[in-house]
């Protein structure tokens, strides 16, 4: 578990917490998009191996989102990530999926998602899209979980404060990690 602490990425220690724990508990496979380096990926995949051991399906152009415009890192992005899941110090179950969410083909997502973890686009139209694409899916008693629910990402606060379906309970928001449950 040390390893995932010192993986570079967006997530604080409380939300890869978050992460790891509703990783562990859900009995159906995980979906993650936006995996950057790896960092919550490998929470995800901690939490699965330390529970019902379901796959992580993470889905990232490894080209960055819009706030990564320009930066240097983008050019090895896959390639670390690649490298932090293979040397993590543990067979991590992850499979990974290139492609932008709204593009890849469904038939390799799993027709049943157990927890869905959405960090991709930041902006109020991809957040949504990504929601409405892949919900659907989310077993009833299965989890959504959002990043940056926070000033910082205008659009993606206000998809999540003002959108969200009925049929969805939030359970928990700490830090910009919010977390709700398919309880219809
Ligand atoms: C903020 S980073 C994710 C951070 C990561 N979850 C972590 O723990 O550090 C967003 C990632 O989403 C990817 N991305 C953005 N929009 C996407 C889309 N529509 N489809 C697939 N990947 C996307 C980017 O390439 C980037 O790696």
């Amino acid at each position: 578990m040390m390893s995932v602490l010192f993986t570079p990425g967006y997530l604080s220690v409380l939300e890869g917490w978050i992460l790891y724990r509703y990783a562990k508990k859900t009995p159906f496979p995980i979906v993650e998009i936006g995996s950057w380096v790896g960092r919550s990926t490998l929470f995800l995949a901690h939490g699965s191996l330390d529970g019902h051991g379901q796959k992580v399906y993470a889905i990232d152009t490894w080209l960055g989102s819009e706030e990564h415009e320009g930066m240097p890192e983008l050019v090895t992005l896959e390639e670390k990530f690649d490298h932090n899941i293979a040397s993590c110090g543990f067979d991590a179950p992850v499979v990974k999926i290139r492609g932008h969410s709204q593009e890849i083909d469904m038939s390799c997502i799993p027709s049943k998602i157990g927890f869905l973890f959405i960090d991709g686009s930041h902006d109020y139209n991809g957040v949504k899209a990504d929601f409405n694409r892949f919900s659907p899916r989310v077993v009833h008693g299965g989890f959504v979980a959002f990043h940056d629910v926070a000033d910082y990402a205008p659009g993606v606060k206000a998809f999540v404060e003002n959108e969200m379906p009925e049929e969805w309970d939030l359970e928990i928001h700490a830090n910009s990690l919010a977390v709700f449950r398919r309880c219809r």
